[in-house]
């Protein structure tokens, strides 16, 4: 976990010290250890370093290690750049195996101080569950870091962010099986446990069939396990206020269906209810910051399983709301699942805008790559703040075309509306969003597809392999900029 020091002396442990070229030009730094500055200008003088970014140079003082990281000249540091030279400083042969290291930042500014902060506990993580024998980088869980910073409470809400993000990662990287819909629900009722201004509501198999969520069943028809609707309404405005509704793709392993995914596209569905993780990332964040807004996470949790029993490409299905869907596609399940998710919301809690959140299409990955979340929004002002939330904490998204023209694209022939949208390419992202948006009815909307973003089979930027918690950032930035 993270410690906060008010001085710093090399010495006691392991250190890692971020050193700008504008520090080095003017030799002035913001720790006093002498021996530790004179080393540093030797070397500089030496031609060792130089302070570019992301370069590493080891000094050993005593009998510890002080690794200089160069963040390059700060007018042109990113957030982005800061975090990577951190976890790349961090999981450097120099530290990996560290369990104790204090953080040197260059200066003591907050946007420096949270991007360090992320970058070490973001950056550090790793998933080890499944490793029998023991690996030798420690990971944010096992290492002590001492932040060499003035403890403000924008360093301990950023430090508990990350425990959200860490939530959701882990929730996707276990196995489907094991992060089941039942696994899912312990969780939430745990992390919920005690709150008094929290209330929940579980739709099982019987009270989805009672209601008629037939959308959300057909997906489910298939597996062994149970589909859930899980909302938490938690309260922290008025009462009078309106609610803001998040609702998570929860498809705890897609195979596909019938149209079975192929080899190399189906081994990481596990990562389907990476929406879901996220929303459950962000509701844990919101009540260990006592987020003063009123809100709805929701979770849609399904596993689309092939069997003799699994719902077939050309039935008709009708959802929630009464709409008929013709499925052209078994595997364009989450959209499915959603709409009725979402169509139950507007009818029963009536929210005043609904936040989608979804590993929905691999179009997406054809649009945007691996390094932002798609978004998607029938309403210009939510989208706007939602980009605002994704630039303040480094979540990136990007906003995506939706027209009036595009609902002639979800159009069936034989019912309401299909569940596979024409032409196909990168416009399947917007052709989604779009049948997701039928179902809103006349509630602010706005939709966001992770399917590029939230997990990584070779690590990107700051995160290693498997999940990233692409989402809970910017979804607990979101909320939290909101309240009243
Ligand atoms: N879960 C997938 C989307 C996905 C793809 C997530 C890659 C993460 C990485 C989704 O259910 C899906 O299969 N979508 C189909 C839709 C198509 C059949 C219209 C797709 O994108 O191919
Ligand atoms: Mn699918
Ligand atoms: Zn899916």
């Amino acid at each position: 976990m993270i410690q906060f020091i008010s001085s710093w002396k090399s010495g006691k442990h392991s250190s890692l010290l971020l050193v700008s070229q504008e520090q080095l030009q003017s030799k002035k730094f913001n720790f006093s250890d002498k021996a530790v500055q004179a080393d540093i200008l030797a070397v500089k003088q030496a031609g060792q370093f130089s302070a570019d970014e992301g370069e590493l140079f080891p000094l050993v003082v005593g009998k510890q290690i002080v690794l200089l990281a160069g963040v390059g000249e700060e007018s042109k540091l990113t957030g982005t750049a800061l975090r990577i030279v951190v976890r790349k400083s961090l999981s450097s042969s120099f530290l990996k195996k560290s369990k104790e290291i204090a953080i040197i930042p260059f200066d003591k500014s907050e946007n420096t101080g949270v991007a360090v902060i992320e970058g070490a506990l973001l950056g550090t993580y790793a998933w080890k569950k499944y490793f029998t024998k023991n690996q030798d980088n420690q990971s944010a869980g096992e290492k002590q870091f001492l932040f060499f910073a003035d403890r403000k409470k924008a360093y301990a809400d950023a430090v508990a962010v990350c425990q959200g993000v860490t939530l959701a990662r882990d929730l996707v990287n276990d196995n489907a099986d094991v992060v089941t819909s039942e696994y899912f629900e312990k969780t939430i009722k745990e992390l919920v446990k005690g709150k008094k201004n929290v209330s929940l509501e579980i739709l099982n198999e019987p009270q989805l069939k009672a209601k008629k969520l037939g959308l959300h069943l057909a997906v489910n028809q298939g597996s062994v396990k149970e589909p859930k609707l899980v909302i938490v309404r938690y309260q922290g405005a008025g009462t009078k206020d309106p609610y803001t509704a998040l609702v998570g793709k929860g498809m705890t392993f897609d195979t596909g269906g019938l149209n079975l995914k192929p080899t190399g596209s189906i081994e990481t569905m596990r990562c389907d209810m990476s929406g879901a993780a996220a929303v459950v990332g962000t509701l844990k964040n919101v009540l260990t910051l006592g987020v003063k807004r009123n809100i709805l996470f929701t979770v849609g949790l399904a596993e689309n399983a092939i069997d003799a029993k699994s719902y077939k490409p050309g039935d008709v299905i009708r959802g929630y709301n009464g709409m008929t869907v013709e499925i052209g596609n078994t595997d364009a399940e989450g959209r499915l699942v959603l709409a009725d998710a979402i169509s139950y919301l507007v009818k029963n809690y009536k929210p005043a805008e609904i936040i989608d959140i979804a590993t929905l299409t691999g179009a997406c990955v054809i649009a945007l790559g691996y390094d932002y979340t798609g978004l998607v929004a029938s309403d210009d002002d939510l989208a706007r703040k939602l980009i605002r939330a994704s630039n303040d904490t480094d979540d990136r998204a990007w906003r995506m075309p939706n027209y009036p023209e595009i609902k002639d694209y979800v159009k069936s022939k034989i019912a309401d509306i299909k569940n596979v949208g024409l032409p196909r390419g990168a416009l399947g992202t917007c052709t989604a969003a779009e049948f997701l948006r039928q179902f809103t009815g006349n509630t602010r909307w706005a939709h966001l597809d992770i399917a590029g973003t939230a997990f990584s089979e070779s690590g990107r930027m700051y995160f290693g392999v498997g999940a990233t918690g692409a989402g809970v950032r910017l979804l607990t930035q979101y909320v939290r900029q909101n309240q009243e």
